[in-house]
Order: C-alpha cells, then sequence, then structure tokens
C-alpha cells in the first residue's frame, strides 16, 4: 500500500425529502445564490419550484444559470462567472447531474481567477480558491456531488477536459433517490456503467497488498450489478435507487475506497476524446471502450483480472485456465453492458474510424495515459480501432 493523505469535506445528506433541509443548509453561506441548472428536467419533475421555495424562505437573492449542456460547455461555464462576479453571488447551488454539477464547480473556481477558465484544463494554472458550492444531484453516475473533479468541453476546439482541485469540493451535497425515478433509462444505464468504470479505473492497479480496497471495489460493483435491473425495470422502487445512489458517490468520492492504490484512468482519457468530438454520453462511451481496454491490458496482471472474474461475476474457476478465467470476467462486463441495453461499439453509436489520429492523439496530449498498463499514442489507438 502507497501513502496517503485524505480528505472529503463534502456533507452528504442522504434520502427521501431532504430537500427540505436546502434553506438551512445554504443560510450559513449567505443569500445571495446562483442557481445553475440543465436543459428543463428540473422544471418538469417539479423540483425547481421546491427548490425556489426553500430558497424564498431565507429571502435568498436567486440568480439563474440554466441551459448547462450534457457534456457541458466552457462558454456556459464563463457566463456563469460573469454573473458571480457582477452580482456578488456567495454561493453557488447546482441542481442536476453530473454536467451541472461539473460547470458549477468550474465557476466557483473561476470567479476568483484573474485569468480565463479554460487555463486550469490547458494546465496553466491551478485553482487557489473558489467560491462556495451545494448541490442537488438528480443522477446517479459521475460521483461529482462528492469530488473535486470537473470536466468540461471546449466545442470552438473539439476538446474535452477535466480538472480538479481540493477547492472543488461542494460544501454539502443533497442526495434524494427519489430525485432520480424521472431519469430517462437510457441515462440511468449510462450512469451504472460510469459508476462501474470508475470502480474499475481504481480496482485495475498493480499496486500490492491492497485487499480492504479490493473488497470495496467489489463490493460497489456487487451492489451496482445486483440493484441495476430492479432499477431499470421499476424506476419507482425507492431501495433498488437508493443503492444505486449510494454506489455512484462511494465510487468516486475523492478515492476513498482506493487509497494507497495507483489508478489508471486511461479508458476516462480516452473516452472524453470520443466526447469531445462526437458529443456522446460519457457513460455510453465507456460501455464500447471498457471492456476492450480490458482486453488489451489484462495480461500485465491476470492474477487481478481473475480476482475479478471469480469474486464479481463468480465464474467457476475449475478446469479453466487462469487466461480464460480473466477472458470470461471480461466477456461477464460486456455481456452485463449489453443486458441492461448500453453500446457495445463505437458503429452503434454512429462513429467510424475518420478522427482515430487525432483522438489517439488528444488522448496522449500531456503524456502517456494509464498506469496499469501505459499506453501511447498507437496503443490508445487500437483499443479505438477495437471498438469500431
Ligand atoms: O439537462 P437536464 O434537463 O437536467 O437533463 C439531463 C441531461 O439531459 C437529464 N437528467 C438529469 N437528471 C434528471 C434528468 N432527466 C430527468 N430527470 C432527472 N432527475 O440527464 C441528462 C444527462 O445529464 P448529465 O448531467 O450530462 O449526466 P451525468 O450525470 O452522467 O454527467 C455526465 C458528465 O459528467 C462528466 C462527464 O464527462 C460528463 O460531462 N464526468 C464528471 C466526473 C466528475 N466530476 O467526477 C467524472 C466522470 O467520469 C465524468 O467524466
Ligand atoms: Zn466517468
Amino acid at each position: 500500500m502507497l501513502n496517503f493523505t485524505f480528505q472529503n469535506p463534502t456533507k452528504i445528506i442522504f434520502g427521501k425529502g431532504t430537500v427540505s433541509q436546502l434553506a438551512e443548509q445554504v443560510k450559513p453561506f449567505g443569500t445571495r445564490v446562483l442557481l445553475v441548472y440543465g436543459g428543463g428536467s428540473i422544471k418538469r419533475t417539479g423540483l425547481y419550484d421546491k427548490v425556489i421555495e426553500q430558497l424564498k424562505s431565507i429571502d435568498a437573492a436567486v440568480f439563474e444559470l440554466p441551459g448547462v449542456e450534457p457534456n457541458p460547455r466552457v462558454t456556459t461555464v464563463r457566463k456563469g462567472i460573469d454573473i458571480c462576479r457582477k452580482e456578488d453571488v456567495q454561493l453557488i447551488l447546482a441542481v442536476g447531474g453530473g454536467s451541472v454539477i461539473d460547470a458549477a464547480k468550474a465557476i466557483a473556481v473561476g470567479v476568483p481567477y484573474e485569468g480565463d477558465v479554460w487555463d486550469f484544463f490547458e494546465r496553466k494554472a491551478q485553482p487557489a480558491s473558489a467560491l462556495p458550492l451545494g448541490t442537488i444531484l438528480t443522477l446517479s453516475a459521475t460521483g461529482s456531488e462528492a469530488n473535486g473533479n470537473f470536466v468540461i468541453s471546449n466545442w470552438e476546439l473539439k476538446l474535452k477536459r477535466g480538472s480538479g482541485s481540493q477547492h472543488a469540493y461542494p460544501r454539502f451535497s443533497i442526495l434524494d433517490p427519489e430525485l432520480t425515478y424521472t431519469v430517462p433509462r437510457e441515462h440511468v444505464v449510462n450512469g451504472i456503467v460510469d459508476m462501474m468504470s470508475h470502480v474499475f479505473e481504481q480496482y485495475f492497479s498493480k499496486t500490492p497488498n491492497t485487499p480492504l480496497q479490493e473488497r470495496f471495489c467489489e463490493s460497489i460493483l456487487q451492489t451496482v450489478i445486483e440493484n441495476a435491473e430492479t432499477a431499470l425495470a421499476k424506476p419507482t422502487d425507492y431501495d433498488a435507487r437508493a443503492n444505486i445512489m449510494w454506489c455512484g458517490t462511494m465510487a468516486l468520492n475523492g478515492g476513498q475506497i482506493s487509497l494507497g492504490m495507483q489508478g489508471d484512468w486511461a479508458t476516462h482519457e480516452i473516452e472524453h476524446q470520443v466526447s469531445a468530438i462526437y458529443d456522446i454520453a460519457h457513460g455510453a462511451g465507456l460501455a464500447i471502450i471498457f471492456p476492450n481496454w480490458m482486453k488489451y491490458v489484462y495480461k500485465e496482471r491476470v492474477d487481478r483480472f481473475v480476482q475479478y472474474a471469480t469474486r464479481v461475476w463468480n465464474i467457476d474457476p475449475a478446469g479453466k485456465s487462469d487466461e480464460e478465467v480473466a477472458l470470461a470476467g471480461i466477456e461477464a462486463t460486456r455481456e452485463f453492458f449489453t443486458r441492461i441495453g448500453a453500446p457495445a461499439t463505437l458503429s452503434d453509436v454512429g462513429i467510424g474510424d475518420e478522427h482515430l489520429d487525432q483522438m489517439a492523439a488528444e488522448a496522449v496530449r500531456f503524456g502517456p495515459i494509464g498506469q496499469f498498463k501505459e499506453l501511447h499514442q498507437e496503443d490508445v489507438k487500437e483499443i479505438l480501432r477495437m471498438s469500431l
């Protein structure tokens, strides 16, 4: 196990009806609030009215930034920064999925920064402070509600890049599983794939002697697998939605499950390049690419893939070589993704081989990616080619 330091400052308020606690959470930060939300789902579901009612009860001055795109754009982030500066906003409140929360984080760190916010994504600067941020999560997927990461697209440059900062952690996040009942099926599937992928990125590691961390990872994967089909078949099954929601948060809340382990994260880097050009949903891209990454790298550490196959998928190793067991686990992953309705190939989402070189080059722009197996441009291209 490697040395580590861990601090997660986000207060989590979890459960039915917890939006009623919004006013008391907001008040200590001040009453000038920027409400950030997406393309309108919160208005259709009635959540917007509940939020406004809470904010009115403390006489808050509410400014709004609606229309945050899935794969949020830096142009929208800049608009939010302008509003915060002009209106002396004291708290940013993000109400939505990962895209809305990520945009709100970029706004929060961008407000006190003198340069352009895109500098953080060019690695020209690191956030030094941030406006306080609170969230109400409406879609289980990214873990953004309890981590310091944010991923933003620059549509003009056709780039999608991540950044992260201890300053970007939300101060509080309200997680009511009932708010996820209305998420379209496709996005529930994407979310399930995303949270499983977050675990994969941490679990497939070469760091030795991390048994507790590995079991944390396996327990999240097993819990997602056990609850996914019920959550999809019965969108209002509270227990299934609650379990999925908590798995999503635990899968990526500042790396708590994999402290002391080196993570990989190459597949996320590759997927972001696909979304940058084709604007596909992050989870859909991961469903396509992850099993191919697994096939490309499993020989680096067959024992970890054998452990994955036997503990997570209950593959019976009797009469099989280690390699056969490892491959059976990878196959089980693909079958599960297909069973819940995720795409399996780039052509399933209308993508051909036109931009493979561009995506591969961009994935390694800051150097080789991945820790489980270091990937260079040609490796990334091969994984993308396997995904066609
Ligand atoms: O925009 P609205 O109208 O709200 O609709 C959204 C959007 O169309 C809809 N939706 C959300 N909650 C809903 C709902 N519809 C009905 N009822 C509800 N309760 O769902 C659609 C997708 O939302 P989005 O926020 O884009 O999804 P997700 O949460 O999967 O976020 C994806 C973004 O997060 C980034 C991804 O790259 C992508 O840009 N990621 C962020 C991470 C982080 N901050 O830690 C890590 C991830 O690996 C990921 O990269
Ligand atoms: Zn992800």
